[in-house]
């Protein structure tokens, strides 16, 4: 055979190969038992941070899922923190906690810009909750039990932080974003299982904050705050888990998808980037040296690939390309493929913008 197709062919195996073999041991890993010692009447104090910026377009309804919530009130407390909003955020904010006086919330006014992470650190600082829970502005808890389920893992003092698995709010173009996230889930899911996810997800994740603090607080340098913070507690020897029992609802944008899910990649390559597989505990070692290798290296034996066929262009390299390209019509492998491009795409804008304050996308 020619050495060049021979390449492309061993190199697209080699792509598709790797995934296959950690799904297939994931799903191994689900099996596992948790060992976990659940409290479900554990209520510690919780301070549920919400960082927010330009959500007129959600303010009030996210306050009010939040205030659904059935954990005590006098064990509760909310922060929002507004980065200088020009649409009146922090006014809305402001008047609803006026009709809600029963719940302790504050507002933290910051008077620029400089990212989320900047303003969780803010609310960080002024925090008194034992736990210390983030949010985003455009997702929604369907559980009024949410935090209470939070909590009860955080009973068990071998867990660091607890995470929700995610389902969209729409199915995003082609329904290509639901596919995405029944595959994660899994991940998610048989990863904490196994020890700890080192991916995270904003919509709810909860830390212990005396944790938070002994890493430093949020990364000012690293779009995936949720995600890295979450890593560096596992590396401190604390389990962090997406909690099979404990769901959000997230907004998918329908204007701007493809960069959206750019923008998440470059976090999530730069998070991966910087959590040092040399420090992790044995069994959270092949996690996260498998979602390393799966985000930073990858997705360019695919590109690598397709280009020795092209080149190669014998009959087997072009029936190959051929093959790759009619299987685009079956929709886990276009979902897995569309990731590739939105993880190279990222990796390469990583090198001129980090898009660590990035642009409102409406949703
Ligand atoms: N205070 C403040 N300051 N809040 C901000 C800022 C800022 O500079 N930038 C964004 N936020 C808030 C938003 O108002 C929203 O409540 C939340 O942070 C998430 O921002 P979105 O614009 O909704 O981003 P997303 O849906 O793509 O975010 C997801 O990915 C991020 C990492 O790529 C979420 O999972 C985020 O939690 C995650 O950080
Ligand atoms: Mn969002």
């Amino acid at each position: 055979m020619d050495p060049l197709t021979a390449a492309g062919a061993v190199l697209a195996a080699l792509h598709f190969a790797a995934p296959l073999a950690y799904y297939a041991t994931a799903k191994r890993w689900l099996r596992l038992p948790w060992g976990v010692r659940r409290d479900p009447s554990y209520t510690p104090t919780v301070t549920v941070a919400m960082p927010m910026y330009n959500e007129t377009g959600h303010i009030e309804e996210k306050l009010d899922d939040v205030y659904r919530q059935d954990y005590p009130r006098d064990r509760l407390e909310i922060i929002v923190v507004d980065s200088a909003s020009t649409d009146g955020t922090a006014e809305r904010t402001k008047r609803w906690a006026e009709t809600h006086p029963d719940l302790h919330l504050k507002i933290i006014k910051e008077p620029e810009r400089r990212g989320k992470a900047a303003a969780l650190n803010k609310a960080l600082a002024e925090a008194r909750g034992e736990v210390f829970v983030i949010t985003d502005a455009d997702c929604r808890w369907p559980q009024r039990d949410a935090l209470r389920r939070a909590a009860s893992w955080l009973a068990d003092p071998t867990v660091g932080a607890v995470t929700c698995l995610k389902t969209p709010a729409r199915g995003g173009p082609a329904g290509v974003e639901a596919a995405y996230r029944e595959h994660y889930n899994v991940l998610r899911l048989a990863e904490s299982k196994k020890w700890a996810t080192p991916v995270f997800h904003g919509e709810l994740a909860a830390y212990r904050t005396e944790l938070l603090r002994k890493i430093g607080g949020f990364p000012p340098d690293v779009g995936a705050d949720d995600s890295h913070t979450a890593a560096l507690i596992a590396l401190d020897g604390r389990r962090a888990v997406a909690a099979e029992d404990l769901w959000c609802v997230e907004a998918v944008p329908q204007k701007g998808y493809h960069k959206w899910r750019v923008r998440r990649a470059q976090h999530l390559i730069q998070h991966f980037a910087k959590t040092p597989l040399r420090r992790a505990p044995p069994p959270m070692r092949p996690i996260l040296a498998a979602e390393k290798y799966l985000h930073l290296a990858n997705p360019w034996l695919l590109l690598a690939a397709a280009l020795a066929l092209t080149l190669s262009a014998t009959p087997t390299a072009l029936a190959l390309l051929a093959l790759g390209a009619a299987l685009l019509a079956l929709r886990p492998y276009r979902t897995w493929v569309a990731l590739q491009f939105y993880l190279m795409a990222a990796a390469a804008r990583n090198l001129w913008n980090k898009e660590l304050i990035w642009e409102k996308q409406e949703k």
